[in-house]
């Protein structure tokens, strides 16, 4: 989720460009940097950290051109450094490129291109591009030289290049992340969102997936991949920039509660051959022989990090048959834990920075584990300390609350008990197969369930949001979700909610059951189903209201139910593994709208911050 300008038009160049990446600033903010061309040469600035340190670089050493390139990044492959920085160029300098995405299948050109005699100097997938589009130019422009290159790319991937030796020209390419051209007054933008342009112009068109545009001084030239030219509609934006940053949204964690669909593929993109029943995970650092030793696994991660860890315990349990233990990473260290070197610790942490997370992790290496990380920021210290990282690539999370992080966590943590199931010979080809299918379906369903329970959740908002107290109850692999619901509501909204095994009601929170407090029962059909209908009967006999999250399709509770007092909230049916992807994403809803129906502040609620980096 990195920020993107490019511009060519009668103004000065980098004011605009900066202006345009400070307002691209929340996708991605760990390093920046800006390229232009003057007089058939190539000059640019990068800089490590948020914007303002390349602004420092460009006052401490100016630079000036006829058009150029700008890019804020969220890092995805290679450390968050200057050299790692966009743009990125060629051998010669004259190529050069800012890229959004993943380009899935970097390394093995990498290694052909260096067989050739490229030099890389950075850890990116982009440098990748520049120099293929250098060894596919020739004398029919740079347009071209890209439709080459772009035959041998695969992943997901927004690509914007500009050549000293083709001047006066900017090629964009969209396989994926967004790609709009703005058109001015004498003057064309390309961006990855729209905020980059709305204070210079209205009317922009979109590209499709596998859209080039190419922009000059005078035109801009709209084709496929093949060359073929296609026709695009203008359209003019009606959005106020700041309603802009959120791409349409009234607030950040709506925007990344809908980016879940993305946020899971991108995680999953380039780990898994369904052909071969493979997953790959190269950032893990600990050999397979290493992995073969480890005889317990300890998660370690706090808050909703920690629900994921819980879901984790069952993944690799039952995946990977390892004994696991989930801890609270501010428990952790007080407990004496036994550990040595055959324990894998893995601490799951959206940010890196958790403080109690990173001394669990400490005092767990200390004692002798391996250790891995789950982590959604490249860089960060969780990151530096762990043996490797399996990265979530959600990009950004600005909301305090976390909904993409946490699901892209589950993905994450499925591969991995797959990867650990692959190394020990755990699992059937049959199985994993079924697997790993369900996971490639996941974005799809994902976009379903979000489509379908749009409305029931705003029903359940508007019937439940002036109530003082909620129970969440799930059994199993699902248990950890009415945890992660509870907390959902309670962050953001200020309800008390607690969330319970369903099987431990009747060993106290019964007598807390009332026509007040709702009851949201997570009863997808799964071995333990008929349970959870027990405890649903439990809660009615008592005049208790449900919410209940079922599998589509299922009518044994609506006889159960009555629609005046309960609401049936159908979800579709996936592999039991993965339900709790899905079950979480109507919970983040509706705790999203009882807050906003309260009036709270749904992206900074109060006393909470997006990063605990104190214990
Ligand atoms: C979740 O919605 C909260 N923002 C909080 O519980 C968070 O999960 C916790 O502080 C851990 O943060 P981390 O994942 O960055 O380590």
């Amino acid at each position: 989720m990195c920020g993107i300008i490019g511009y060519i038009g009668t103004k000065e160049v980098v004011p605009v460009l900066i202006d345009g990446l400070r307002r691209l600033e929340y996708r991605g903010y760990d390093s920046a940097g800006v390229a232009v061309v003057r007089r058939g040469a190539v000059d640019l600035r990068r800089s490590a950290g948020k914007l303002s340190r390349l602004e420092e670089v460009i006052r401490a050493e100016p630079i000036q051109g006829d058009y150029g390139l700008g890019h804020t990044r969220w890092a995805t492959h290679g450390r968050p450094t200057e050299e790692n920085a966009h743009p990125h160029r060629d051998c010669t300098g004259n190529i050069v490129v800012v890229h959004n995405g993943i380009i899935e299948n970097y390394l093995e050109l990498k290694r052909q291109l260096q067989t050739e005699g490229h030099r890389f100097v950075t850890e990116t997938d982009t440098e990748i591009v520049a120099h293929l589009v250098e060894r596919e130019m020739r004398d029919d422009g740079l347009e071209n030289a890209v439709r080459r290159a772009l035959l041998l790319l695969r992943g997901s991937f927004a690509i914007v290049l500009i050549a000293a030796h083709d001047p006066e020209k900017i090629v964009a390419v969209r396989n994926g992340p967004p790609v709009v051209v703005g058109l001015g007054e004498d003057e064309f933008f390309v961006a990855s969102d729209i905020p980059a342009i709305l204070s210079h112009t209205r009317d922009v068109v979109f590209l499709a997936d596998e859209e080039m545009a190419v922009v000059t001084r005078s035109r801009v030239a709209f084709t496929d991949f093949s060359g073929a030219p296609v026709s695009k509609t203008t359209q003019r934006v009606q959005w106020d920039p700041i309603l802009a940053e959120k791409a349409g949204y009234k607030h950040f964690m709506l925007k990344e509660i809908f980016e879940q669909p993305a946020a899971v593929r991108d995680t999953v993109l380039g780990r898994i051959s369904l052909e071969t029943g493979r997953v790959f995970l190269d950032e893990i650092k600990v050999s397979d022989t290493d992995l073969r030793q480890i005889e317990k696994v300890t998660i370690l991660a706090c808050g909703t990090s920690w629900h994921a860890g819980l879901v984790g315990k069952y993944l690799i349990e039952q995946l990977a048959l390892l004994p696991v233990d989930v801890d609270y990473g501010s428990e952790y260290r007080y407990r004496k834990p036994i550990v040595d070197a055959k324990t894998l610790g893995i601490v799951i942490t959206q940010s890196g920075e958790t403080a109690d997370t990173l001394a669990a992790l400490r005092e767990a290496r200390r004692l002798g584990a391996r250790s891995i990380a789950i982590c959604n920021v490249v860089g960060s210290m969780a990151t530096r300390e762990c043996e490797g990282t399996v990265y979530t690539h959600a990009g950004p999370e600005i909301g305090v609350a976390s909904t993409k992080a946490f699901t892209t966590q589950l993905v994450a943590l499925h591969l991995l008990a797959l990867y650990l199931a692959q190394v020990r010979g755990t699992l059937s080809p049959e199985e994993t197969d079924a697997q790993l299918k369900a996971l490639v379906q996941m974005p799809q369903l994902l976009d379903q369930t979000l489509k379908d329970c749009g409305p029931v959740t705003e029903e359940i908002s508007k019937r439940f949001h002036a109530r003082t107290d909620f129970l969440y109850l799930g059994r199993g692999i699902n248990y950890p979700i009415a945890l992660e619901g509870a907390l959902k509501l309670k962050e953001i909204s200020y309800i008390h909610a607690e969330g319970y095994p369903a099987g431990e009601m009747k060993h106290g929170p019964i007598a807390l059951i009332d026509e007040q407090m709702p009851v949201v029962a997570l009863a997808p059909r799964d071995h333990v189903f008929e349970k959870m209908i027990g405890n649903i009967q439990e809660v009615k006999a008592r005049g208790g209201c449900v919410v209940a999250l079922t599998t589509r399709g299922d009518h044994d509770l609506a006889g159960l139910l009555d629609p005046k007092v309960d609401v049936i909230l159908p979800l579709a049916p996936t592999h039991p593994l993965l339900t709790p992807v899905l079950l979480v994403v109507p919970l983040q809803l509706i705790s999203y709208h009882i807050a906003v129906r309260r009036g709270c502040d749904v992206d900074q609620p109060r006393n909470l911050a997006k990063s605990v980096t104190v214990e």
